[in-house]
């Protein structure tokens, strides 16, 4: 960092409220940000963390009307089910305020008119789909149509879901309204444009020459935006729920959502600090950070920026460290697919462990590329390294202070070589971890630290002090006084990523708080403290509770399957003849049983009108033997006989495959002679 900045506003995304959070986001933007936030504060530096709901935009008032409620109703219970998840995880946001609160519309309505008034806006008229029966302007999403790419049905006006094609509305074939289905009109409409093709030239420069040091996923996507050319942007809609243009002329329309969000940081701080917010956004000497996720960059890098710039009196973001997206079992996370692991939920699964998912999210964080999230490398990474180095080391060094020294921190006495070298590489660990969290490198930083933790187990395991307790007490005393003290080390170390194990390790070790300036330091606890009673810091996660998370995933993907299938292709056409050799009839089941020793199988006794006949049939899964008892079927009487299991089978029963793989056996839908043909 080369400017001395006086303190730091941190921002986080505000996420939509229309529905709950899940890893994606934490791992994206809150986690991050939150590492980097308690990293400050610990160093005693001048933070604020602004989060919050973003409660307006289309997509909420789609899920309102879908569920008969108001758009209010939908973001009062999103609001409030997001910031328990984030408080649960210890996301120390200063404040978490919401879009929808009157300080928001007053501030967001309030820059409007500072732009407006000072002549940075342009107007434009043009034509846009209107519902009339509904007396409404269409925004993309509420029309929707054949898409003009794969010809689908229910392609939106912003996007084609199954081919994934951008699209515009009036690119749709036969357009039809989302909201009475009537077909749209196209009609003028007056909208307000930020001409960012007017601050191409200075948002150039700034980005491209004085922030090189920016993330390279952030400044490539700013490159290749400027090169493109900037064009102006509405930053009005034609839409009931938001906040409403506060302008003569502008009655139903409301600011565009991506112009109010970014407002909410302004708002939230002002609601957190009412008499001296303007220092946190006006003063050069403030740093400001925004944490987003790769989606949000355009906005945070180039569109909020030009609106700053245009308002005259506030200060640019000095960094903008966007994540890239994290993917789950190898697919993208996706909430209408439900396709995710829902932070409540996960509360609910594994409670306590949250920092089990703070430290596998920073582990596996998508700062420079995507990356997956498996239920695998979760359990692997508790079980291995949380609980096998960092907790196991922590353990060892006090059950065996309990053991020999009554809990209080023994003498340390002459260092040997070998102590000397284990302390010298801790002696490093703090100017590493700084220039790691100082760049915005978490995942680097936290491996760093749990390499302390690496490096404590093995002192111990190469030390052995329980083989020295019967002849050597003082070297016992003093192998255990150094362990205590990078015990402490890391209590401190993983203080910003684990927060909630990093206090129950100072309670254990009788601390009330650190600071980070003693990181490195062999002299955090004198000799006599008495320390608390050894807990676990971290508990082995069982094989079964890692196979229900994928058996949920999995019943996701069935029920996906199920609802999305597209019938198999046909099969290639076949002569009337080759038909008519299969010989297919109808029977009634006599007798049904399963078949021992074969959970698929069922063995049926059939009247086919001639005699009786054994059918063994792999549908145990789907039918007791009782259903069909009585009942009559369809089946194939001239199939060459097989054995399965032991049985000779004389034909095969039909049934239709249900996309979910689920079976239904085919049956007359009159009752017919046993023996009679299906033609
Ligand atoms: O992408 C999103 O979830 C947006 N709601 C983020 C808004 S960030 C900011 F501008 F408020
Ligand atoms: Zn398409």
């Amino acid at each position: 960092m080369e400017k001395k900045f006086k303190r730091t506003t941190v921002t986080s995304a505000l996420p939509y409220a229309n529905g709950p959070v899940h890893i994606g986001h934490l791992a994206g933007v809150y986690v991050p940000a939150d590492i980097y936030v308690r990293y400050l504060r610990l160093k005693k530096e001048d933070v604020i963390f602004i989060g919050g709901s973003d409660e307006h935009g289309v997509p909420i008032t789609i899920r309102a009307r879908k569920e008969g409620v108001t758009p209010q109703d939908i973001v009062d219970r999103y609001h409030t089910l997001i910031k328990d998840s984030f408080k649960e995880f210890g996301i120390s946001f200063d404040v978490y305020g919401r879009t929808s609160s009157p300080i928001h519309h007053e501030t967001a309505s309030q820059f409007f008119r500072t732009l407006y008034e000072k002549g940075e806006f342009i107007e434009k008229t043009s034509e846009q789909y209107y519902d009339e029966e509904a007396h409404t302007f269409l925004a993309d999403r509420y029309i929707t149509g054949e898409c003009p790419h794969c010809h689908a049905e229910g392609a939106y006006g912003d996007q084609c879901e199954k081919c994934g094609s951008t699209l515009s509305p009036t690119e749709l074939i036969n357009p039809k309204s989302a909201i009475s289905g009537s077909k749209p009109v196209m009609k003028k409409t007056k909208h307000w444009y930020l001409p960012l093709d007017k601050h191409e030239g200075w948002l150039r420069k700034w980005i491209l020459e004085d922030h090189k040091e920016w993330r390279p996923n952030v400044y490539g996507q700013c490159k290749s935006w400027l090169d493109m050319g900037l064009q102006p942007r509405a930053v009005s809609r034609d839409l009931d729920w938001g906040i409403p243009v506060p302008v003569e002329g502008a009655e139903g329309k409301v600011l565009y959502v991506w112009f109010d969000a970014p407002i909410g940081y302004i708002s939230n701080t002002k609601e957190l600090l009412p008499d001296s917010w303007e220092k946190w956004w006006k003063d050069p000497e403030t740093r400001l950070v925004h944490f987003i996720g790769k989606d949000n960059i355009v906005f945070h890098c180039i569109v909020f920026p030009a609106m700053l710039k245009a308002e005259g009196s506030y200060i640019l973001p000095d960094n903008v460290p966007a994540n890239e997206f994290l993917n789950l079992e190898g697919d993208k996370i996706s909430t209408s697919r439900n396709w995710a692991v829902w932070l409540h939920e996960y509360l609910h699964d594994f409670p306590g462990k949250q920092d089990v998912l703070r430290y596998v999210l920073t582990a596996n964080a998508p700062e420079t590329k995507d990356n997956d999230f498996t239920w695998k490398d979760f359990q692997a990474r508790n079980n291995n390294e949380l609980v096998a180095v960092y907790g196991n080391f922590v353990n060892r060094a006090l059950v065996l202070t309990g053991k020999y020294f009554d809990n209080k921190v023994p003498t340390c006495g002459e260092l040997t070589e070998y102590d000397r070298e284990t302390l010298k590489e801790f002696a490093n660990v703090k100017a590493e971890v700084e220039r790691l969290l100082d760049t915005f490198k978490f995942r680097d930083a936290q491996k760093e630290v749990m390499n302390l933790a690496r490096i404590g187990n093995k002192y111990l395991a190469d030390t052995e002090p329980w083989k020295l307790a019967k002849t050597d007490m003082p070297r016992v005393a003093t192998i255990l006084n150094i362990s205590l003290q990078l015990v402490a080390n890391l209590a401190i170390a993983f203080e910003p990523f684990l927060p909630f194990s990093s206090k129950k390790l100072r309670d254990m070790l009788n601390i009330t708080s650190f600071d980070w300036e003693q990181l490195g330091r062999i002299d955090l606890l004198a000799t006599g403290h008495q320390l608390n009673k050894a807990e676990l810091l971290f508990e082995k996660i069982e094989d079964s509770a890692i196979e229900a998370q994928v058996q949920k995933l999995l019943d996701t993907k069935k029920a996906n399957e199920a609802t999305s299938h597209t019938a198999n292709p046909v099969k290639e056409t076949i002569e009337f003849d080759t038909f008519e050799k299969l010989d297919i009839r109808v029977g009634t089941i006599l007798e049904c049983q399963k078949v021992p020793k074969a959970d698929k199988l069922l063995q049926f006794k059939i009247d086919d009108g001639l005699g009786t006949r054994t059918i063994v049939s792999g549908i145990a899964k789907h039918y007791r033997p009782e259903e069909l008892t009585g009942k009559q079927i369809c089946f194939i009487a001239n199939l060459a006989p097989r054995k399965l299991k032991g049985i000779v089978s004389e034909g095969m029963i039909l049934s239709a495959e249900n996309s979910d793989g689920t079976l239904s056996v085919i049956m007359p839908q009159k009752e017919v002679k046993p023996g009679s043909e299906v033609k």
